[in-house]
């Protein structure tokens, strides 16, 4: 049977098929018109010409209506096909979306991509006859898209949208600033895009391949009208963008731009965009005006960025720029802290405290909870899960995005792969990750807001191979984190038209192996390849 992907929580297989067309009619009510005209969008793809919407009749209905399979989820919807009707209903509209995506996984998986001439050409297509009803467990199933390190333009971002959309995956995470570029235009800063978004060249180090940055000229940002675009795209599809601004580490290309934010602002030869990868041992500094300069960007991303969460990063800090400068000493003693290293949480907290006074919750990377910060701040875990747990414990919503099971820079197998990230993490390891296990599937399921997988970009200079990294981890990883129950070898079988519908639409994915596929395929990575510096 022809199932969607993540598996709905239930999905009966009635007698007979439907068939669509020619001339489909949606019928659609006042508040279901934005999914209506979303599926008109995909339907003209599949008949050459957009269907119709009518607000009286048509042979597919959209509905917004309570769902008492799931009381309370706005996510929540059910998808009815018989021979003669198929009714979309969603609790709200965020279900109603995902009923579309369901339907779209129902036609034959060929049809899914543009198609040259409408389907009139071949056959009318026909759809199962199915009763699903269907809710998410998590209300955050994200994926993070690094624009820093390789640059995503607006055609990429776009695409991978519509792809998260396919797998209801509901919020994109734009890692928008490091040590390796600036990718947000800024109004009041232009230099952190005219200096910080462009890398130069660096030369290919033939000691240390990996190290490097090598490549051309990476010269990329987003402005503030392609901001709006992909915040609109993404909404309309029912996904939320996550903007990331790292602080007080991962800063090179911002300190390029203005050395007077660092530790070191008469740096001979001055600072550059940094042009390698790893950790980078540059820092803010704690002055006054750098808390003001980075309290006017943010307040710039809450303008562009409708989203009620702002991530400040907080990941990755050595201090010792900090011990070894006699300024950043001498602020610590004026702050009165023990340790210049307490300069991060100082930083920290300032700017966490600013976003909650503006109404937006911060998010910080799970070093943030060293920090004295406001309650309603996220803590995104990218370590251990005792790490997640810990924070929950203090009264923190978590995101869970651990590292060894949600990094799709990894490896996927461990010979014969495309340069990566240290480690590996197969499509039965990324599968086997499950956000409710231990206590956030007890007494800390209150405390859960959503898990998330990765795609840092080091290593993924085209989307060709940002496909590869990407899919089909990615399925792997919406199925659990949509709530499915363990069932590898069902995933397994699921995925084969899933596969079909990738290649529709274009995805370079990786062609699993059989080995990938066999059931119990479930060797975790031993401490010596899990990453330590990654993202
Ligand atoms: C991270 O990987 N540094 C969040």
């Amino acid at each position: 049977m022809l199932l969607p992907l993540p598996l709905p929580a239930s999905a009966e297989r009635l007698p007979g098929h439907a068939v669509l067309g020619p001339d489909p009619v949606l019928h659609a009510d006042e508040a279901a018109l934005p999914a209506a005209s979303l599926l008109a969008d995909y339907l003209s793809d599949v008949f050459g010409t957009a269907p119709s919407i009518s607000t009286t009749n048509g042979q597919i209905r959209l509905r917004i209506a309570p769902l008492p399979h799931a009381p309370g989820n706005p996510e929540a919807y059910s998808l009815e096909v018989s021979e003669t009707r198929v009714e979309l209903v969603g609790a709200a509209p965020a279900g109603l979306l995902h009923a579309v995506q369901a339907l779209r996984q129902l036609l034959p998986p060929e049809l899914l991509g543009p198609r040259e001439r409408g389907v009139g050409d071949v056959a009318l297509p026909r759809l199962p006859c199915v009763r699903i009803l269907d809710a998410p467990r998590l209300g955050w199933r994200g994926l993070l898209l690094d624009v820093a390190r390789n640059f995503t333009p607006v055609p990429g971002v776009l695409r991978l949208l519509d792809l998260m959309a396919l797998h209801r995956l509901n919020v994109l995470q734009l890692h928008l600033t490091d040590d390796q570029g600036w990718r947000l235009e800024s109004r009041t800063y232009p230099r952190l895009t005219e200096v910080g978004g462009c890398r130069p060249a660096a030369p290919a180090n033939p000691t240390d391949p990996r190290d490097r940055a090598t490549g051309p000229v990476q010269e990329g940002w987003y402005t503030r009208d392609e901001i709006r675009t992909i915040v609109e795209y993404a909404a309309r599809r029912g996904i939320t963008v996550v903007p990331e601004i790292d602080v007080p580490g991962h800063v090179q290309a911002a300190l390029a731009a203005y050395p007077h934010l660092g530790n070191d602002p008469d740096a001979q030869p001055p600072l550059g965009v940094w042009t390698r990868w790893g950790i980078n041992t540059r820092l803010l500094n704690a002055q006054p005006s750098t808390i003001e300069f980075f309290t006017d960007v943010l307040d710039e991303v809450i303008e562009l960025f409708p989203a009620p969460y702002v991530h400040i990063g907080g990941d990755e800090c050595p201090p010792d720029e900090w011990h070894a400068s006699a300024a950043a000493r001498s602020r610590a003693r004026e702050l009165g802290l023990d340790d210049p290293a307490q300069l991060q949480s100082w930083i920290m907290s300032r700017l966490a405290n600013h976003l909650s006074a503006r109404g937006r919750r911060p998010i910080g990377w799970d070093e943030i909870t060293a920090s004295p910060i406001p309650q309603d701040t996220v803590v995104m875990s990218w370590h251990e899960r005792e790490i997640a747990e810990d924070a929950a414990e203090r009264g923190f919503d978590v995101v869970l995005a651990p590292a060894q099971q949600t990094y799709f820079d990894l490896h996927q197998a461990a010979e014969g792969e495309p340069r990566g990230q240290r480690g590996v993490l197969t499509l039965a390891e990324s599968y086997a990750f499950d956000p409710f296990a231990g206590r956030f599937g007890r007494d800390l399921a209150h405390r859960l807001l959503g898990a998330q997988c990765q795609l840092w970009t080091e290593y993924i200079p085209t989307r060709q191979h940002l496909d590869y990294m990407a899919f089909p981890r990615v399925a792997a990883f919406a199925e659990r984190a949509w709530g499915s129950q363990d069932d590898y070898p069902g995933f397994a079988e699921r995925l084969k038209p899933h596969l079909e519908r990738l290649s529709a639409l274009g995805v370079a994915y990786r062609e699993p192996t059989p080995t990938d596929l066999e059931p119990g395929r479930r060797e975790v990575p031993t401490p010596a390849e899990v990453p330590t510096t990654v993202g």
